[in-house]
């Protein structure tokens, strides 16, 4: 007899009796009612994949090729994924709906296509959808690359072995099922399921599979980040403030680095490399007063963000002090720090500081920014938009090294920023990174002969 259970579709959440909120993630209306079927044998699944299972083999005699990176020539891709694919590799690329990884993909695959059979399946879009996609992108190899609208997993693997497939794609890993698995399409387990089953698949017959996986708003429901330590490697494409940019970063990479960025533009006929944002004159070179960049990390996402101030004279009682996005005690420290440290006074002044946009922020990070917003605003000087100010600064106003310091100069530099301001402590080669020791050396910098 079958038993019923009531599970979460997006926590994954199972309970003997239904909720109007699930009790873990606190969403409504989530809870669907399951019937628990007798366990399939697992023996009966897959029964070419068992015979095909590795055998063990004396370490001398293992074979591999010293060639075997395989480039997409999408050099902004390539670059990120460690200079080419490894073959064989298992890559999840993470993003939100809508982002542009099915673009990508096709473009990448397009790419590969004279390299082996690739077979990309879909279970979001039907394939006249694709097809229009593939269109719009203009891919040159529509006689060879083989497409599926499929989400059974069983079905897609028989396809892939039928057809000797070499590179596969399975878009999106979120819609992908498993018949031997008694939970909803896209709940976690679902998810991890399909991803170890595939897994197993590629790495037994050598194919290289990328799979897409949609990340919300919020973070990660259901989604890639449990996959995270299974696959090799794990790409973001992330929509950066900067003009719409799309950057690719790998937060995990078995075969690469994890520092590198490859920024990419949504035109109308797909994904258009930006090989040097500084070219295309990202930010302008107009100044403003009481303005200053910084950069923070969340997660391993690095935002650019702005910090602005604006000071005047106290009309009458006590000075006003306000911190919008950070801290009032960060913001009441660092004003102290600057009247030490130069011959500027606050006192009789009232100070609002912001940092723009939704974001709010407790790291250190913006230190120096917020220092340099304040000092322009009390000074009248504007700073540079085309600056950015990336150090902690002590309390004796001494520049810090941020962590991560050298993956943020990466990236700011690429998104063409021309001035690096950070502490004299980093090693980096960079060129357009000032290093200064302390806040007198940026502001003698920043403001020689402009007073
Ligand atoms: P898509 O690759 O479908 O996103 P994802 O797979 O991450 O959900 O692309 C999303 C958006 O990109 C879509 O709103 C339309 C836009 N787009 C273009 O602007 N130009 C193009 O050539 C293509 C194919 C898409
Ligand atoms: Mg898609």
């Amino acid at each position: 007899m079958s038993k019923t259970i009531f599970v979460c579709s997006d926590c994954g959440y199972e309970s003997a009796k239904w909720y109007g909120a699930c009790p873990a993630c606190k969403q409504y209306n989530t809870f669907f009612e399951q019937k628990l079927e007798p366990e399939k044998s697992v023996n009966n699944v897959n029964a070419k994949l068992v015979v095909q299972k590795s055998k063990p083999v004396l370490l001398k005699d293992v074979e591999y090729s010293t060639n075997l990176k395989v480039k997409s020539k999408i050099s902004e891709f390539d670059r990120v994924i460690g200079d080419g694919f490894v073959m064989g590799s298992f890559t999840l690329l993470g993003g939100q709906p809508g982002i542009g990884k099915s673009t990508l993909l096709l473009q990448v695959v397009d790419a590969l296509a004279s390299n082996g059979q690739i077979l990309y399946t879909s279970g979001e879009e039907s394939l006249s959808q694709i097809k229009l996609r593939a269109k719009r992108l203009n891919i040159k190899h529509a006689d060879t690359i083989l497409m599926q609208s499929n989400n059974n997993l069983n079905e897609i693997i028989n396809t892939a072995l039928e057809h000797k497939v070499k590179y596969l794609i399975v878009d999106s890993i979120q819609t992908t099922y498993l018949d031997e698995v008694n939970s909803l399409q896209g709940t976690p387990g679902q998810v991890k399921a399909c991803t170890l089953e595939l897994m197993k698949f590629a790495k037994v017959n050598n194919i290289t599979t990328i799979i897409i996986g949609h990340v919300t708003k919020e973070g990660d429901i259901a989604g890639p980040k449990q996959l995270e330590h299974m696959v090799d490697t794990v790409l973001y494409m992330e929509e950066s403030q900067q003009d719409n940019y799309r950057v690719l970063r790998s937060s995990k990479n078995r075969f690469g680095p994890t520092d590198e960025i490859g920024l990419f533009k949504m035109a109308e006929s797909g994904l258009v490399e930006v090989n040097d944002a500084s070219s295309l004159n990202t930010f302008t070179h107009d100044t403003t007063i009481g303005v200053a960049k910084s950069g923070v990390l969340e997660g391993n996402r690095l935002m650019f963000c702005e910090l602005q101030a604006l000071v005047n004279q106290t009309p009458f009682g006590y000075p006003k002090r306000v911190a919008l996005g950070f801290e009032l005690q960060r913001l009441n420290i660092l004003i102290v720090m600057i009247e030490k440290q130069t011959n500027m006074e606050f006192t009789d002044t009232d100070v609002f500081a912001k940092l723009v946009g939704e974001l709010k922020t407790t790291s250190s990070n913006i230190d120096l920014a917020v220092i340099m917003a304040l000092v322009s605003a009390k000074i009248n000087i504007p700073l540079n938009q085309d600056v950015i100010f990336l150090a902690e600064v002590s309390l004796t106003g001494e520049l810090l090294p941020l962590a991560n310091a050298e993956l943020m100069i990466k990236e700011a530099s690429k998104l063409g920023f021309k001035q690096i301001y950070v502490s004299s402590k980093i090693k980096t080669e960079n060129n357009k990174v000032i290093k200064c020791r302390n806040l007198n050396d940026v502001l003698n910098y920043q403001f020689k002969g402009r007073k």
